[in-house]
């Protein structure tokens, strides 16, 4: 059975650019699939494509088990858009915009006014309701946004570049708000250009690059595919070195690397964690004192640049936050380690 989004060969030309390119996407109900590339790769003209707002040129699209070409209409009442179009009026206040919408959506004026009352507190801006939009902030203005797609409770959401330009503190208030939605059974396509995004939001991801999906699966898979898992050691004593090396070639799946001085080898492993519990009990076993072990996994951004062999544009200082709030925040993901791996011989 088809996804609640479903796409199958959807080409879309501007003149002499393919902007999309033979792209298929398949979202299972419930689930949040990433679009994830960089400036120009396609991602909204494909979702333009699946809200109707573009005819594309081949290809087939459903939405909610609509078609999207032949009953737009239909299309257009089961889905919310916020993102690159905003609808927001800058002159009406935060509550008389969510109001406005829901009257257009034929809510009764009651049932409007509840509603945006329960979308202003949720979206944290209860405070702001009755100031005019134009003097909200980026973050504010996204949360506005995003809460006017959300009056009529859709069943199938896109979202594209939710959290562009926006300052860690806000992009992390969306998130949050993004999470609540979905684990409240919404549908949603998302495009984003930050990975972390990606990693962070998304069930699946689709890496798109010139109007072409170049690789999809969860973000592990992608990971697990680029390979670039590592055991890193680092040994107690410095004589301890040869045989600890001899034995982590033994789990490896390739060459190691030695550092004298710091006492750390570096294998390439797969197998991961179980791996390590085993590595662990065999340098114990010979009497290996150990300083520090891990599993070095690829982040995101390896994968895409070993896909593209580009970075991802945007990704990595989006908002200018330091690699120390950065790794604050990836540490506040539960079970996930992510380092880049060390060495030279990344894919
Ligand atoms: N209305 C349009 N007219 C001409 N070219 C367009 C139009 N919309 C998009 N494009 C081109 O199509 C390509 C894909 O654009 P877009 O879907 O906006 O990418 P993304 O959202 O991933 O940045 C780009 O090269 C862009 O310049
Ligand atoms: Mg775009």
């Amino acid at each position: 059975m088809p996804g609640a989004i479903h796409a199958e060969g959807l080409v879309k030309t501007f003149g002499e650019v393919r902007a999309l390119d033979g792209v298929d996407l398949d979202v299972p109900e419930g689930t949040v699939l990433g679009l994830l590339g960089p400036n120009g790769a396609g991602k909204t003209t494909a979702v333009r494509v699946l809200t109707t707002l573009v005819q594309p040129d081949r290809g087939t699209a459903s939405v909610a088990g609509v078609d999207v070409l032949r009953r737009p209409d239909e299309v257009r009442r089961s889905i919310g858009l916020s993102g690159q179009f905003a609808a927001v009026d800058e002159y009406l206040t935060g509550r008389e915009n969510l109001r406005m919408v829901g009257r257009l959506y034929q809510l009764s004026g009651r049932e409007a006014k509840r509603r945006a009352g329960e979308l202003l507190d949720r979206f944290h801006l209860a405070d702001a309701a009755d100031r005019p939009a134009k003097t909200y902030s980026g973050g504010m203005r996204r949360r506005l946004d995003l809460a006017a797609a959300l009056v009529v409770r859709p069943p199938v959401m896109f979202m594209d570049e939710p959290t562009t330009g926006l300052d860690p503190r806000n992009r992390q208030q969306l998130w949050e708000v993004i999470q609540e939605l979905v684990a409240g059974g919404t549908t949603l396509l998302l495009t984003t250009q930050y990975l972390e995004e990606a990693d962070h939001l998304a069930h699946d991801i689709a890496v798109v690059d010139h109007g072409r999906v170049i690789a999809r699966g969860t973000s592990d898979q992608l990971k697990a595919r680029t390979g670039g898992e590592r055991v890193e050691v680092v040994v107690h004593r410095p004589e301890h070195i040869p045989v600890a090396d001899a034995v982590l070639r033994g789990f490896g799946d390739g060459g190691s690397a030695v550092e004298p001085h710091t006492r750390r080898i570096t294998v390439p492993v797969s197998g991961g964690a179980r791996l390590l519990a085993e590595i662990i009990r065999e340098l114990d076993a010979r009497d290996v004192g150990i300083d520090d072990i891990g599993l070095r996994r690829p982040t995101l951004d390896d994968v895409f640049i070993s896909l593209t062999g580009h970075a991802a544009e945007g990704a990595g200082e989006p908002d200018g936050r330091s690699e120390q709030q950065r790794e604050r925040q990836q540490g506040r993901q539960p079970g996930r380690r992510q380092g880049r791996p060390q060495g030279g011989d990344s894919p």
